[in-house]
Parts: structure tokens; sequence; C-alpha cells
């Protein structure tokens, strides 16, 4: 709620910004957007355009999976950026950065990067929510690495993503091939 005039209060809805590479999405990312929206009333989920990191997917594939996987969760709402986190959140009506934080192995590159976008912005805070022990092991890395090693990553991330994995890696889409000890 924000203070307008005197005795006048409005309802502003709390927003949160889920940024990431999501290069592909995860049922662990997902998952923190749920959760978030149990908190939030909107969650801005923001794909980071950021070309050093090489992404698999372009940002417009990333864009259209996402998009697609929330195609029925009015509340989400997809987009992208360029540059810098702090200067896109100002853009927006969000008060709070969303992260899933899996195990303690993340939590140096988290708390490094909620703090430097703190000292950026002051008023800007990185709330972090445990991942959920079904996917506490996923990450896009290691998607992306099972995936092109021609391994089963479905029920970790959704059906279209599978697909799309297979489609990148040449995969075939069907059965895969099996193998016969007797041959
Ligand atoms: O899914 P990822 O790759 O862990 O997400 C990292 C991301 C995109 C949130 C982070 O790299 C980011 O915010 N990039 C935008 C550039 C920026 O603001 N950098 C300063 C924060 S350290």
């Amino acid at each position: 709620m924000v203070q307008k005039k005197k005795g006048e209060v409005k309802e502003i809805g709390k927003v949160a910004i889920y940024p990431g590479s999501f290069d592909p999405i995860t049922y662990g990312h997902i998952d923190i957007v749920e959760r978030g929206l149990e908190i939030f009333n909107k969650v801005i989920l923001a794909i980071a355009e950021n070309e050093e990191k090489r992404p698999l997917f372009s940002v417009e594939e990333r864009l259209q999976m996402v998009k697609t996987v929330f195609k029925d969760t009015p509340h989400v709402i997809v987009d992208s950026f360029k540059g810098l986190l702090v200067d896109y959140v100002a853009k927006t009506n969000a008060v709070v950065i969303l992260r899933g934080l899996r195990a303690t192995s993340d939590f140096e590159y988290e708390f490094h990067m909620a703090s430097m976008n703190r000292s950026l912005n002051t008023h800007l805070d990185t709330l972090f929510m445990m991942t959920s022990k079904d996917y506490f092991f996923v990450s896009s890395r290691t998607i992306k690495e099972v995936a092109r090693l021609g391994g089963a990553v479905d029920g970790l991330v959704p059906d279209l993503v599978v697909r799309r994995l297979k489609e990148k890696f040449k995969l075939p889409v069907a059965k895969k091939k099996q193998i016969s000890w007797d041959d």
C-alpha cells in the first residue's frame, strides 16, 4: 500500500521480478513462480538477454517456451531484458527480486548478486525461496548436459522443453533405440 494524500491510501498489488537465464525453463523455476504467486499478486518472469553466457536457446526461443508454459496463468508476465537488472526493475512496479535457492553451493553466487543489486539500489531487496525437494538437483546446466548426451529429462522440464532440447541436439523425438546385448 502507498500513502497518496493524507488519509488516502492506494492499493497496489505487490509485484515480484523473477529474473534468470531460463536456458531452458525447468520445473524448478516453475515451482518458484507458483509459490511466488502465493505471496505476490503478480510475478514478472524476466529473461536476461546475456549473450556472454552463450545460451543454447535464443531469447526468442526462451520467450516462446516460457510464454507457452504460463499461457493459462494470467498473473505471470513474461518479458526479457538487456543490461542491468536494477535498471529493468526500475521500469516496472516490482517491489522485490525473487530467486530460488537450491543448496549451499548456490548461496555464494546468490549472496554476491543480491548484495550487488542492493548496493546499486538500496530500496531493492531479494527474496529467496528454497527449491522444493523434488527439484534440488535440477539446473538448466545439468538438464542441457543430460539432454545433449541423450539422457531422459522428462518430468524435470515441461514436455515442450523436452521436445525443443531434442530438436536442438538433433536427437530422435520418438522412442530411443534399444540396445540388445544379444546382437
Ligand atoms: O539464471 P541465472 O543465469 O542464474 O540468472 C542470473 C541473472 C540473469 C539474474 C543475472 O546474471 C542478472 O541479473 N543479469 C543482469 C545483469 C546484472 O544486473 N548484473 C549485475 C547483478 S550481479
